[in-house]
């Protein structure tokens, strides 16, 4: 990206991927509030953006540190200098258990677990290092993804013990729940999300087994989570930048109305009687969730041109923009959208008159390992 900072946004090049500076902080800030004010821990989910600038500022708001999901995610993030990181995730491949072993050393370090096998290979790996890191055991909540049932959290947590390493609290995260539309099935996914936490917990206490934390929840239904008065540590990460797919959520009461932050600049290279054809297909913009949404264009709608264009067609013909003319998308999903950026530009002062004030790099791209 040959963008700098100063740059007016009416002279970026296109397609790139643009944050709305002040839109962020504004997210920032009311996810900060709604946490302190309920007296929770924040620990945003930074594999959304993935950046170590933006981890910084979450931090610099109170979150008490990140979440990531990968190893790689976890050393690109140190490497840039964020000291407190949970790997939400299991990790069973030894080599890459030494690599979260020696991790331990430079920052604090929390993983997930949910196999008596991945005990054993991190208490082997952090023996051999010499190292210690806080160990939550995930419990499925409802995903049907990892996590073992959770009435069987108190035997991998006295296994846990038992391999001498720090017990640090339940992992319980209900992802598909996050996207449920309405409200009411959200809320009746997240209430049976409760349920399972409260077994986990009776099981625990059963062992005499003192819980220290509950961490979770995402942007479509943290509310819930904080609700319910179970979960302490809240793992929001969407809500910075909010993506289409999330903003088509029916919004949940007493939940911070959060902005979209993160936009593809394009621009129309082509026009034909019936279409105007953009420069943003989906190598810069993420389709999994859906398409993008034109910006401040209800009249336009977005088809997939392929990987290097995008289709707009219009109501009324004259409502299709003209050659050259900038197009604003809203990506469906911002995760996978970042990934494809190796940098995103910070703009302050609006997307019409504002300029490039920092350009943040994509520090973990593409860690997926
Ligand atoms: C374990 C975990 N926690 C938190 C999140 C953040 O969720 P969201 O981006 O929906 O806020 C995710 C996202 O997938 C996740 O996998």
């Amino acid at each position: 990206v040959n963008a700098f900072v100063g740059q007016c946004v009416a002279d970026i090049d296109t397609p790139a991927l643009v944050i709305d500076l002040d839109a962020m902080q504004r997210n920032l800030a009311a996810m900060a509030t709604f946490a302190s004010q309920r007296g929770l821990r924040l620990r945003p989910h930074a594999k959304m953006h993935k950046s170590a600038w933006i981890a910084q500022q979450q931090i610099a708001h109170g979150a008490v540190g990140v979440c990531v999901q990968k190893t790689s995610e976890a050393e690109a993030l140190a490497a840039q200098g964020v000291r407190d990181l949970f790997i939400s995730n299991e990790v069973i491949d030894e080599a890459k258990l030494a690599r979260v072993a020696a991790l331990a050393h430079q920052v604090t370090l929390a993983i997930a677990v949910d196999s008596t096998l991945g005990v054993e290979r991190l208490a082997a790996a952090l023996q051999a290092a010499g190292s210690r890191l806080g160990v939550f055991v995930e419990i499925d909540i409802g995903h049907g993804r990892c996590g073992v049932p959770p009435r069987d959290a108190a035997a991998l947590a006295r296994s846990v013990a038992r391999h001498g390493l720090h017990f640090a609290g339940l992992q319980a995260y209900h992802g598909r729940a996050q996207h449920l539309r309405g409200v009411a099935e959200r809320r009746a996914a997240i209430g049976a999300s409760a349920q399972a936490v409260r077994t986990a917990l009776a099981a625990l206490a059963v062992a005499g087994i003192d819980c220290p934390l509950v961490s979770g929840a995402g942007s479509g239904s943290f509310v819930l989570e904080a609700d319910s008065g179970l979960w302490g540590e809240l793992q929001c990460g969407s809500y910075l930048f909010m993506d289409r797919d999330y903003a088509d959520n029916e919004a949940l009461p007493g939940a911070p109305r959060f902005e979209h932050a993160l936009f593809v600049k394009s621009q129309v290279m082509s026009c034909a009687a019936s279409h105007a054809v953009i420069d943003a297909g989906h190598k810069s913009h993420a389709i999994d969730s859906g398409l993008p949404r034109v910006w401040g264009r209800d009249d336009l709608e977005f088809a997939n041109g392929g990987d290097e264009h995008g289709i707009l067609r219009g109501a009324a013909l004259p409502a299709i923009p003209a050659l050259g003319e900038t197009v604003w998308l809203v990506p469906g999903h911002c995760d996978p959208t970042v990934n494809l950026h190796a940098t995103m530009l910070g703009v302050r002062g609006g997307l019409e008159r504002g300029v490039v004030e920092r350009v943040i790099a994509v520090d973990a791209r593409g860690c997926i390992t």
